[in-house]
């Protein structure tokens, strides 16, 4: 059975001192690591302090974003090799607002997903279609080229640690959540690609999250859908009381 993934993004959120109290609170959380696997995501400039705090065996720490290259003269980024040595265990590829802001393409997206799986950190690769796709009606084509690069590269022993965040972009921020039905329906079509590519028992160890304006109210119904495998949250993990609700939810 797949364990539920609860991945809280803070984004470009939060105070030192505003940091420190989020994540006191969640260290305390009553979590079975059997069942339910959280990872905080918090700016890169806090993970090295939350390294050092007391261990909570159901957290982990991810980080938000990663370069491709191991080490060299790349002024202001930060390698997987770097993230390793923290003991960061997941990172984000290609979530939609890198992909806006700081044109990460699918081809950069898949060399990072690389660079990661060298040191074994676990990639989470967003994906997801803009509104103009869904209206389109071509949404499942959008994700399926977002996949391919990883799908063709990959070795099966690979694939299987992968992580995929279906992660409708009109859904981000916006407090419009896809309806379980609109969720599921993506996490099936992704599924198949997978078994597609692969085969059923590769595809059946993929995790699937949905991503999109997830909240405590939102959660326990999306993560009962079938191939939903967990929640990656935005706004909603800025405030612990909220995302500890959402952890609540996966158990
Ligand atoms: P949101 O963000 O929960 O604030 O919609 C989700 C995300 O961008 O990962």
């Amino acid at each position: 059975m797949r364990k539920k993934i609860v991945a809280g993004n803070w984004k470009m959120h939060k105070t030192a001192t505003d940091a420190r109290a989020l994540i006191t609170p969640l260290l305390k959380a009553n979590i079975d690591p059997a069942k339910t696997s959280v990872v905080l995501m918090p700016p890169f400039i806090y993970l090295s302090e939350f390294s050092a705090m007391p261990h909570n065996p159901g957290i982990s720490l991810g980080a938000q974003h990663s370069f491709y290259e191991k080490e060299g003269a790349y002024t202001g980024e930060i390698s997987a090799y770097m993230l390793q040595s923290l003991g960061v265990t997941h990172c984000l590829v290609g979530h939609s607002e890198r992909r806006k802001y700081f044109n990460e393409l699918d081809i950069i997206c898949l060399e990072k997903v690389k660079a990661l799986m060298e040191q074994k950190i676990t990639p989470v690769l967003c994906v997801g279609e803009e509104l103009e796709v869904r209206e389109a009606g071509t949404h499942f084509d959008h994700v399926k080229t977002q996949l391919l690069p990883v799908l063709t590269t990959l070795k099966p022993t690979e694939i299987t640690k992968l992580v995929i965040a279906y992660e409708p972009v009109w859904a981000i921020g916006t407090g419009k959540t896809a309806s379980v039905q609109q969720a599921a329906e993506m996490h099936a079509h992704i599924r198949r690609m997978f078994a597609v590519q692969f085969d059923v028992n590769i595809a059946s160890q993929v995790h699937i999250l949905y991503g999109g304006s997830v909240n405590e109210n939102n959660a326990k119904e999306l993560m009962n859908a079938g191939d939903i495998d967990g929640v990656l949250v935005g706004g909603a993990s800025l405030k612990s009381d909220v995302f500890l609700k959402i952890i609540e939810a996966a158990g």
